[in-house]
């Protein structure tokens, strides 16, 4: 019986709560800082129950001894940006909370593999990465699978061709410099660039790029929780049961695609060990340096992290 805790009750992680317990993958243990709102989220999906027909047991809990024995932990615990916050505000205020949520359930769990979503997505898994000491394939970001899903939603919907023919992938940080690989979209096989006209492509790539921030215009306070929480669930899938699944995740490039010391979007294999391994794929020159330039503004903010915590990591 696996064990997945999810800290941090808000959006996210009660919707990635509720799909791990709809696919029946397993128990979740949700925490977070506010008294009773974990208690309450769980509650909510418990009696959800019966409708969906799991026996999967949801808990709450303001506490990290009821994390223990986790395979699995998932951390979408921060703060959004408010006004007149900048994005350093923004990069400490999350840091700080991170750090603290890694060093607690690393305590209960040490062989959990940590699943990372918290914003700045690339330097929290970075993060994780350092507090837990954890080997980077039990380390990994959340953003490649939620980025590829926005950008096949578009084709979709461009093309007018159902979505379970749609592939595409999408490499680096999740940010303003993400690399959506056109070239290897296709719709069941047949390259997107036969399909669709290239300004129809630029379109949706620069949509995907805002994907995030066009949420949160349309909902005004608040971002994305759908797709981010099922984005989740599907990771948490493929390693509780081994599927060794080819998705973009965040993980520590080690000499891959020429970068290194840095987490940043890869193609990876997701199985039962974590990542199971990056697999690297020939790139043009152009992609390659869209690779390199994102993961330098990467590391610019790691940098920017160690800087801003008291404690540099
Ligand atoms: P939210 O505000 O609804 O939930 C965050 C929760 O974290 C709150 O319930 C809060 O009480 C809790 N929290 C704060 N400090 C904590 C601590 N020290 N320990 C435990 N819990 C704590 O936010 P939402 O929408 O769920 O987003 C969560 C994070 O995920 C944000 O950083 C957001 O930017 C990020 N995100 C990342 C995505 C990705 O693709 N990687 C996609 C969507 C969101
Ligand atoms: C998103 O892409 C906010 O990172 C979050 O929706």
């Amino acid at each position: 019986m696996s064990k997945v805790t999810v800290v941090g009750a808000g959006n996210v992680g009660a919707t990635a709560a509720q799909y791990i317990a709809e696919k029946n993958l397993a128990d979740v243990m949700l925490v977070d800082v506010v008294e009773g709102l974990p208690q309450g989220k769980a509650l909510d999906l418990m009696e959800a129950s019966p409708i969906h027909y799991h026996d999967r047991k949801i808990e709450g809990s303001n506490s990290y001894e009821a994390t223990k024995g986790s395979d699995i932990v998932v951390i979408t615990a921060g703060v959004a940006r408010k006004p007149g916050m900048t994005r350093d505000d923004l990069l400490k205020i999350n840091a700080n909370i991170v750090k603290e949520v890694a060093t607690q359930a690393i305590k209960y769990s040490p062989d959990a593999t940590f699943i990372v979503v918290s914003n700045p997505l690339d330097v929290m898994t970075y993060l994780t990465w350092k507090t837990t000491k954890l080997p980077q394939h039990k380390v990994i970001g959340m953003a490649g699978v939620l980025d590829s899903a926005r950008f096949q939603h578009f084709i979709a919907a461009e093309t007018g061709y159902s979505v379970e023919d749609v592939r595409a992938m999408v490499l680096g940080g999740h940010g303003d410099l993400m690399v959506p690989l056109t070239r290897f979209a296709t719709v069941n096989g047949i390259p997107l660039t036969e399909l669709l006209p290239q300004d129809k492509i630029d379109a949706m790539v620069n949509r995907t790029r805002d994907g995030g921030a066009e949420i949160v215009k349309l909902l005004k306070s608040g971002s994305a929780y759908y797709a981010p929480g099922a984005s989740v669930a599907q990771m948490v899938e493929a390693i509780i049961r081994g599927k060794d699944r080819l998705i973009p995740c965040c993980v520590l490039a080690d000499g891959h695609y020429g970068l290194k010391d840095v987490y940043i979007g890869l193609p990876c294999v997701l199985g039962t060990e974590g990542l199971k391994k990056v697999v690297d794929i020939k790139l043009t020159d152009e992609e390659t340096a869209a690779l390199k330039k994102s993961a330098e503004s990467i590391r610019e903010n790691i940098d920017k992290m160690n800087e801003l915590l008291s404690v540099a990591v």
